[in-house]
């Protein structure tokens, strides 16, 4: 298994606290909960192979095609069928596909480089919905700053892999303005719990609100429903669920 799929699945694969919430929405957004339904990020499949499970009809687009292939191995495993698109969730073309949902699960709306990359997403997932179809994307509640030195170390992330333990902590919160920057600290330990790898991972989340994608989402042929939540955890942060309707009218 690739390094980055290791971390990706440190980081994100325990979370669970959403998977309901999707499965729901699959469930009541596409006819006859059969989809078709478009998760983008969808990293090594923690929700589409969910979905695929249930009978849903997936599609996978991810820029970081190892991701994907974990992804695609997985779901042969399993003796699932996921199809699986690398690109950019800011600019992607799938052709004369057409989805009734799309979904960006944890943060991945809040990782496209703000408002520019945003309105990149919006564009090309109007273009890509069935008429009436929804955009759902999660966005993180505001991320407090702390760092270690005053605030103490949270427990880290950690998995075993063939005999190796890899634990992902996080080192800080820094507000950066329109981003809040996620540091933190990648430890490989080897046999006999000796550390044999450091390195130091910085993720930028984009600071947004529901408020505000639903005005940049009217520009591209959306009306903003309610929001869902996705309540926090001892762990994880609570989320929003933005549900954005593709209105008449506009290309898709
Ligand atoms: C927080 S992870 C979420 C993974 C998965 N959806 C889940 O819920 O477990 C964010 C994912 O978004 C992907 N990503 C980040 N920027 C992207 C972009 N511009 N286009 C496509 N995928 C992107 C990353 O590679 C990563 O897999």
């Amino acid at each position: 298994m690739s390094l980055d799929v290791v971390w990706h699945d440190v980081e994100c694969g325990g979370y669970g606290e959403d998977v309901a919430l999707w499965r729901q929405l699959a469930e009541t957004e596409t006819r006859g909960g059969e989809g078709p339904v478009l998760d983008v990020g969808a990293g090594t499949g923690r929700i589409s192979l969910d979905l695929a499970a249930r009978g849903v009809a997936v599609t996978a687009l991810d820029s970081e095609a190892s991701l994907l292939a974990a992804l695609d191995e997985r779901a042969a495993a399993a003796g699932l069928w996921v199809a699986t698109v690398v690109a950019d969730a800011r600019s992607f073309s799938l052709g004369e596909a057409r989805f009734g949902l799309i979904v960006v699960p944890m943060q991945t709306l809040q990782l496209l480089g703000g408002v520019d990359g945003r309105a990149g997403f919006l564009r090309s997932a109007r273009a890509h919905l069935q008429p009436g179809g929804v955009v759902a994307a999660a966005l993180a509640d505001a991320l407090d700053s702390f760092d270690s030195e005053s605030d103490g170390l949270p427990e880290p992330d950690a998995a075993e892999v063939d005999g190796v333990r890899y634990a992902s902590r996080p080192l800080a919160v820094v507000d950066e303005g329109d981003r809040a920057a996620i540091h933190r600290l990648r430890q490989v330990e080897g046999a006999g719990g000796a550390i044999t790898s450091e390195t130091h991972d910085v993720i930028r989340l984009d600071r947004v609100s529901a408020a505000e994608i639903a005005e940049e989402a009217e520009a591209h042929g959306f009306v903003a429903e309610s929001a869902l939540r996705i309540p926090a955890t001892d762990v994880y942060v609570g989320s929003t669920v933005v549900v954005l309707r593709a209105t008449g009218g506009l290309d898709g």
